[in-house]
């Protein structure tokens, strides 16, 4: 089922556990995961960022690709533009047929990060999409941004925030950040934040920076109302991986072969996640129809 990111949140929310919200560049990865949600009966959110649908995922090839395989599944599969800033990249996005986007205006001051998500959510919304937006601002590992209290989420203003822009979920910032930490780190996240957030807004929060972040963490995080979490960068570290030990351990292997051995992999380390954060077996269905992903 191709849907937008909003029903699919609300249960999550209602039944207190999250999606994962997956980046995504070429078919092998769409086809990990989408395979990874079927067999575990769990909803799923392929994300692309603007820097990857320009360097490599354009999105007039995925988004057709993507709704092709995700209407021969029975599980629900939403497709987002991740960290949309442009309004020029939001807008191709939604003529692509993406059911979902972000604004992420969180690097502007208050009310310009309300009026310019204001404006995509309407827009967003007209066409049936979903749309999310950061309040706070969820920065790098490699900055150290996950520890700098002041790009936290305020709990006040994110009820204003919400108010007026009416996003459907919104991504808040609570010691979480983007890519690779030091190795062995783990970061210290403001749980207590996370339930006021919660208790106020009553509605389908999302983490960003769910690589590295700690199984503790991501289970905790979800018990204290996290619905949707992102993952990008131990993906991709799971595929490379899987294909460098392919080659190593045969310089000769199909091309084909090493791509088929990285989409394992990643499907592989998908349904762990998803176990993890509570999706699987959320969506049985008696019996299949139509033609099988495979
Ligand atoms: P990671 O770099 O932790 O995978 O975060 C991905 C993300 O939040 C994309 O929006």
């Amino acid at each position: 089922m191709y849907v937008s990111m909003k029903e699919m949140l609300w249960h999550a929310h209602e039944n207190n556990y999250a999606v994962m919200a997956i980046n995504c560049v070429n078919m092998e990865q769409a086809k990990a995961i989408i395979q990874a949600a079927a067999e575990e009966h769990s909803a799923v959110i392929i994300n692309i960022s603007p820097r990857q649908m320009k360097a490599h995922g354009h999105p007039d090839i995925l988004a057709p690709m993507i709704k092709n395989m995700a209407e021969k599944v029975q599980v629900p599969v939403a497709f987002n533009l991740d960290h949309g800033g442009d309004y020029e990249d939001i807008a191709y996005a939604i003529q692509c047929g993406f059911s979902s986007v972000m604004i992420d205006s969180s690097s502007y001051e208050f009310e310009e990060n309300v009026r310019r998500t204001s404006i995509v959510a309407t827009l967003a919304h007209a066409k049936g999409l979903s749309c999310e937006a950061e309040l706070g601002h969820v920065g790098l590992a490699n900055q150290q941004d996950n520890i700098k209290t002041d790009l936290y989420t305020n709990v006040e203003q994110a009820k204003e925030f919400v108010d007026r822009t009416h996003c459907d979920c919104l991504a808040v910032s609570i010691g979480t950040a983007h890519g690779s930490y030091p190795k062995g780190f783990v970061p210290t996240l403001d749980f207590e934040r996370l339930k006021q957030l919660k208790e106020t807004l009553k509605m389908p929060l999302v983490l960003h920076g769910g690589s590295g972040a700690g199984d503790e963490n991501i289970k905790k995080v979800v018990a204290c109302g996290i619905n949707k979490i992102n993952v990008c960068t131990d993906l991709f570290k799971y595929g490379r991986q899987a294909m460098a030990d392919a080659i190593a351990d045969n310089p000769n292997i199909d091309y084909m072969d090493v791509n088929i051995v990285a989409q394992e992999a990643m499907k592989k380390f998908i349904k762990q996640y998803m176990r993890l954060i509570g999706s699987s077996g959320r969506f049985t269905f008696e019996k299949t129809t139509g033609p099988a992903l495979d």
